[in-house]
């Protein structure tokens, strides 16, 4: 489907908002304090008007603070919005230890979801990340008897393999794929990203700022409390290396007078109509620069400059998406 403000995910799935709004940051990650409730769901309103209804969140954002904060947004306006929601990640005190997707655990997992967002079902539904201990069949399996209940309409998936990816769709048409994707993250580029072309499956593209990296705002050495020094990305000369690409960034973005945000939005945009970028946004002051980013287009010489410049492993060091 050719449409430059809508994606469709997955064959005749459905047609979404071609920008995603994640809504991972409004809740406390990575020990950060909660970000103000209020401007959060002002933030969420207001993408709902310009048509933004692509909504990301996760059970275990802020441990359920981030779904009961979407519930509170779209109460009123359920038709408006698109709940795609993650589970299947153990935390405890904040720290990730594991997964559980055993079809019991996600069996009830839901229930807990629908509750707190205070909805019927869940649009698309997708386990966090693949829990080796149980076979795909039973994880995929699960899912589908929950479309089945009419508790989730479509299946999604995250941060896994091109294998992984066939072999989940083999037992249920996969509408989204949901993986890390950016200037300064293109492993993906080789197998996962043809095999979910191939497979007609929507690209839910996240971390596009590669966490923060891009935006231009960064300056080495980061602040000590900055929880981005536990990533080696952002270490001492990898950090300094790296700020030296982003300057590439930011001169581009000035001479085509928008922000580098805009320009690495942008580039996810570019690579194919089966992608969607998708955005941390906690604040309304963000929407109308990263929506103007979908308008953004590049000559070939930009697309050149960039993709040069961010080669495959350009940027030195990782963060948490280790690939
Ligand atoms: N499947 C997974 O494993 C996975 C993992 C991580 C995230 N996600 C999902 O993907 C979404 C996006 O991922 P992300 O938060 O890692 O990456 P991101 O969208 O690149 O956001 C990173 C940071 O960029 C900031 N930002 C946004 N627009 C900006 C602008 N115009 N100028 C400067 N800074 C800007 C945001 O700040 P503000 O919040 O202050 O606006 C945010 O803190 C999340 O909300 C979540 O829903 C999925």
């Amino acid at each position: 489907m050719k449409n430059s403000t809508k994606i469709q995910l997955g064959h005749n799935g459905p047609l979404v908002s071609r920008l995603g709004l994640g809504c991972m940051r409004m809740s406390s990650v990575w020990g950060s304090s909660t970000p103000d409730e209020t401007e959060s769901i002002a933030t969420i309103h207001e993408a709902l008007d310009r048509g933004i209804n692509f909504l990301n969140t996760g059970d275990f954002y802020g441990a359920g603070h981030s779904e009961l904060l979407v519930g509170k947004a779209i109460k009123g306006r359920r038709d408006d919005a698109f709940i795609s929601v993650k589970f299947g990640a153990i935390f405890h005190n904040g720290h990730p230890i594991g997964m559980d997707l055993r079809p019991v655990a996600i069996k009830n997992f839901i229930n807990y979801s629908l509750t707190r967002l205070g909805i019927d079902t869940i649009d698309l539904y997708q386990p966090s990340r693949m829990d080796n201990s149980v076979p795909v069949e039973d994880i995929i399996g699960t899912i589908a008897d929950l479309i089945k209940e009419g508790k989730v309409r479509t299946i999604g998936v995250s941060e896994i393999t091109a294998d992984q990816l066939r072999k989940a769709n083999s037992v249920y048409p996969i509408s989204a794929l949901e993986i890390g994707y950016s200037l300064a993250e293109r492993q993906i580029e080789s197998e996962l990203l043809p095999a979910a072309r191939e497979l007609g499956i929507g690209v839910v593209a996240f971390a596009n700022t590669a966490e923060g990296l891009l935006t231009g705002d960064l300056k080495a050495p980061l602040a000590e409390n900055d929880y981005r020094n536990h990533f080696s990305r952002f270490q001492g000369e990898n950090l300094i290396h790296n700020l030296e690409k982003v300057d590439v960034l930011t001169q581009l973005a000035s001479d085509k007078g928008c922000t580098p945000t805009q320009i690495a939005i942008a580039w996810v945009k570019e690579q194919g109509d089966y992608i969607m970028p998708l955005v941390s946004m906690s604040r309304r002051s963000r929407l109308p620069e990263n929506s103007a980013a979908m308008n953004i287009v590049f000559t070939p010489e930009e697309m050149n400059t960039l993709t040069t410049t961010f080669a495959i492993s350009a940027i030195r060091g990782g963060t948490y998406l280790q690939r």
